[in-house]
């Protein structure tokens, strides 16, 4: 077997790249919990520009992004409307009811998408007993739906009916999905309050997401930031590797899209029957449905190809820059000779 394996487990096992590294070794550093640190300052600038949103903060994770999110946008006891498979609602171990106090109407959302009649029957509760909805939070892409991208239209929907509700968008792969769709950033960030995107998954960054929004509410969202533990002191270095993921890691992700799409092919293939779609895969997340995945994934481990779940049944596999055509290729043999489900 070749000595290194093939990741598919998730996009952040990813490294920094040797640009970022070199970046890392030669950032110009500050505190920032000063406001000193001018690399971190030109990451908030960089990124918000991208978004056309006045102002961004760069925080330690993508959850503390969607954290201070919910504390800026829903008051404790209102609720949240989300999908019920978003990270928010299902992977940040309850913290939503912990740091924020909010309760959650989780909508079903097997696409990813939610429906504006789903959300409009939320709002018009509130006319008949039912608590206030504050929020509205979408993904973007939405990782348990094969990461799947939004369209505006769908979007616009959802905006329509949530009269006014504010929106917070967890884009921890919002340029996957502008990639694949062709969307730009700005159009999507458009449809929200804030739009959250994380660094440190697809595009490489060791450490660091980012949350972007209006200027009143930033500057709220560094205090609540500070209030987290969030507040990082020279975190320039890793501001720099972040504003290096902007510049160059963007536009290569068709190749990780492309990358899954093939192996969804090889699970469609040996797995008829698994809910894989490959002509739904439009970024790099492939999830299928199997009865014994542990089975499936010592199989492929012991190929040298590792693999996780994400829910009772489901396994996903992801693509990212540390995984070439090679160990693709590597990982559709080991699928076509896995274990019958
Ligand atoms: C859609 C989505 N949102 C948020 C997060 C949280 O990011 P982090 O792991 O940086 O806290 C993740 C992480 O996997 C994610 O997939």
């Amino acid at each position: 077997m070749p000595d290194r394996p093939v990741d598919l487990r998730s996009d952040t096992v990813t490294r920094p790249t040797p640009a970022m590294r070199r970046a890392m070794a030669e950032a110009e550093v500050g505190d920032d919990v000063y406001g000193e640190d001018p690399t971190v300052r030109r990451l908030e600038e960089v990124f918000a520009q991208r978004l056309s949103k006045d102002a961004a903060l760069f925080v330690p994770s993508g959850t503390m992004a969607n954290q201070i999110a919910l504390r800026l946008l829903a008051p404790p006891a209102s609720v949240v409307i989300a999908g019920r498979r978003q990270h928010v609602v299902a992977y940040e171990n309850g913290a939503g009811a912990r740091n924020a106090g909010v309760q959650f109407h989780p909508l079903p959302d097997d696409d990813g998408r939610l429906r504006a009649a789903d959300v409009a029957w939320v709002v018009a509760a509130a006319a008949h007993h039912m608590p206030r909805p504050s929020l509205v939070c979408v993904e973007n892409t939405h990782m348990p739906a094969d990461g799947a991208p939004w369209s505006l239209e769908a979007l616009d929907e959802v905006v329509e009916a949530a009269e006014g509700l504010a929106v917070h968008m967890d884009g921890a792969r919002l340029f996957n999905a502008s990639v694949a769709t062709g969307i730009a950033p700005g159009a999507y960030a458009d449809r929200a309050t804030t739009v959250m995107c994380c660094l440190s998954k697809g595009l490489c960054a060791p450490v660091g997401s980012l949350l972007a929004g209006p200027s009143d509410l930033m500057a709220e969202a560094r205090s609540l930031r500070s209030g987290l533990g969030g507040g990082m002191r020279q975190a320039g270095i890793l501001a720099a590797a972040g504003l290096v993921a902007l510049e160059s890691m963007v536009d290569r992700l068709a190749e990780d899209h492309d990358r899954a799409r093939r192996l969804a092919e090889a699970v469609g293939e040996r797995w008829p029957d698994s809910g894989c779609r490959p002509e739904r895969i439009l970024t790099n997340v492939v999830t299928f449905r199997h009865n014994a995945p542990g089975s499936v994934i010592d199989h492929l481990a012991r190929d040298g190809v590792l693999a996780g779940t994400i829910a009772p049944g489901v396994v996903r596999l992801v693509t990212h820059h540390d995984v070439d055509d090679q160990d693709v290729a590597r990982a559709m043999k080991a699928l076509a000779l896995a274990g019958a489900p």
